[in-house]
């Protein structure tokens, strides 16, 4: 192995990843005094989050009465009774205070005539314990909230004195031989030089793994980076099997169409021009969860309903709204339109289809961003100094899906939340942990192996099958025979690993070593989802499984806990927290209010 000399950092915290929740979580940490470090694959308002569009979920009530209960029914609700109680309550209580701090710190929202915070409908989300009408929640800055919300972070960061190290890929966690985290080990992706940061407290805020599907939302850098350093480190993931296919992606380029279009009054048709919405969601029509959306669209496509030429997509119709409101409201996605699918949404519909969008799964955590490391005697387990935050980890506040605009505030509940925590259990008195350098070889061995790796299978190559397969295999609707061919062909295509060719053996702008770094991310992301699929014997959420279509919560109302070790994948289930922070007399919601139901819309 080539020997490589680095470079030491020492911080109070570093947070890898510099999208809404790495940003929020930075800000939080540097504001309170700790010396904060941000490691970022990419320049941070270049992060994933510059995508997010429609808005961000909180209960304002700028626009119609609305309150957190209720944002937390929806919210219980929209995860099929999945999510953790308490976190799901801390998300839809702190979820106004979240916002108007980031309207204070300067994020330029959209405005009511009265000058109030503009808030749009999005689905799943209502009124009245979901009996009354949809709720006007979510908070926009036109349909490019993530973009100002990300600005706005880094810009306040930076005011806080954070340091930034951009264009650093971390390869992996540095853990004490007690098991805690202690670091991460970099490579700066410019210059070819080693870093290794030391850290009282790691926050993993990488995002989620939407590129382990052929056609997904998520941008290219969407590797699952935090999942696959965390699984690599003998730590678990959990509810992988939950995978968010968004309604409205465009066909073909997979481009994201917000929800906002649909709740700025768009609608879906099928190919004999019938909005099919009201057939299956008789209450909220187009603005149903996106689960039951996407499975809508699936149905209509499947039964000789689909639009095109082949008869294999949907129409999203906007052409009915004033123009003036389409320049006001979406004008970022009627440039997409343009440019993605060359239609003038003035005039034509856009031509849109499922696409994978949002992990609801990942590193599990408690709702103050600590991961968790389920054992026997201790389901809630904490592994010290380790925090995940955002898509990267599982609070679990989405449970088995997620409702639009929900990720956004999970992003600023959560980074924040973690920030709030940091400040009690990190002393910026006691040293910083030493390098604990067996840890920092490791990384540098399985690094230096990638880099020559002189296989048969070009990344790219191995990457396509990855995608293909689950694309193919662990899609909106799955079987029993889908998921368990899907195990098989994950195995074999995971076992090609050690088989892969690197043709750049140099270290600065090594695309391609970068781009094999990210596959071992994405492997067992992968792997988690397709085993934790094969195994989940009901339909749940964005689990739609066709052998087993109802929802079953005596047996499965349980988070899956996924260990990956190369090719294998080792299962096992924790319980779901039911139980909320406050209970009615304090203000909270009552047990019963939120008792697993029947989800219809
Ligand atoms: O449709 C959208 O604007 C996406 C929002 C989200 O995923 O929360």
């Amino acid at each position: 192995m080539a020997a490589y000399e680095y470079e030491t950092h020492e911080y109070d915290v570093v947070v890898v990843g510099a999208g809404g929740a790495g940003l929020r979580a930075t800000l939080g940490m540097a504001e309170q005094g700790l010396r904060t470090a941000c490691v970022t694959k990419v320049f941070p308002t270049r992060s994933h989050t510059v995508a997010a569009q429609g808005g961000i979920a909180a209960s304002l009530g700028n626009m119609g009465p609305d309150n957190w209960q209720w944002h937390m029914y929806d919210t219980v609700k929209g995860s099929d009774w999945l999510g953790d109680t308490d976190a799901m309550e801390y998300l839809a209580r702190e979820a106004p205070k979240a916002v108007y701090e980031l309207e204070h710190y300067g994020v330029p929202f959209s405005r009511t005539e009265e000058g109030k915070i503009y808030q749009r409908p999005f689905g799943g989300h209502t009124t009245e314990f979901g009996e009354g009408p949809p709720v006007q929640r979510t908070c926009a800055a036109a349909d490019r909230t993530g973009h100002a919300i990300l600005h706005t972070l880094y810009g306040q960061s930076l005011k806080q004195k954070a340091e930034f190290y951009i264009e650093y890929f971390a390869i992996d966690l540095i853990m004490s031989d007690d098991g805690a985290c202690t670091g991460v080990v970099c490579w700066k992706l410019d210059d070819g030089t080693m870093h290794v940061f030391n850290a009282k407290m790691v926050v993993l805020a990488t995002g989620g793994y939407g590129r382990a599907y052929f056609s997904a939302t998520s941008a290219h850098t969407c590797t699952g980076d935090g999942g696959g350093m965390v699984a690599r480190a003998g730590l678990p993931l959990q509810d992988m099997e939950f995978v968010q296919f968004h309604p409205t992606g465009i066909y073909g380029s997979g481009c994201l169409i917000t929800e906002g279009a649909r709740g700025e009054g768009g609608y879906l048709t099928n190919s004999e021009g019938e909005r099919f919405m009201e057939r299956y969601a008789p209450q909220y029509k187009d603005l149903a969860p996106r689960d039951y959306v996407s499975r809508s669209m699936t149905m209509e496509i499947r039964e000789g309903r689909g639009v095109g030429e082949h008869g294999d997509h949907i129409h999203l119709n906007l052409s009915h709204l004033p123009p003036e409101a389409l320049q006001l409201r979406l004008p970022g996605i009627s440039e997409s339109a343009r440019i993605f699918a060359g239609v003038d949404v003035t005039k034509e519909p856009i031509p849109v289809l499922p696409t994978v969008h949002y992990n609801m799964g990942g590193i599990p955590t408690n709702y103050w961003g600590e991961v968790v490391n389920p054992t026997k005697d201790d389901p809630n387990a904490i592994v010290p100094g380790l925090m995940a935050v955002g898509e990267a980890g599982c609070a679990s506040v989405h449970g088995a899906n997620r409702l639009g605009s929900n990720s956004l505030i999970d992003l600023v509940v959560f980074g924040r939340a973690a920030a709030i925590r940091a400040g009690k259990v990190v002393d910026p008195d006691t040293a910083v942990p030493a390098t604990n350098l067996a840890q920092v070889d490791k990384a540098f061995a399985r690094f230096d192996g990638l880099r020559h790796a002189d296989g048969a299978i070009p990344t790219a190559e191995l990457r396509l099958e990855m995608q293909k397969t689950m694309q193919e295999d662990a899609a909106v609707f799955r079987t029993s025979k889908t998921l368990a061919e899907g195990v098989e062909k994950m195995t074999a295509i995971a076992g090609k690993m050690g088989d892969l060719k690197v043709t750049d053996r140099t270290l600065v702008w090594n695309s391609d070593l970068m781009e094999t770094l990210e596959l071992t991310n994405l492997m067992p992301n992968a792997l988690a989802t397709i085993h934790g699929a094969e195994a989940r014997k009901e339909s749940r959420g964005a689990h739609a499984h066709e052998d087993f279509t109802s929802r079953d919560d005596e047996n499965w109302r349980v988070h899956s806990v996924a260990r990956v070790e190369d090719t294998e994948v080792a299962l096992s289930y924790r319980p779901v927290v039911e139980d909320p922070l406050t209970d009615e007399k304090s203000g909270g919601i009552s047990l019963k209010k939120i008792a697993p139901k029947e989800r219809t819309f």
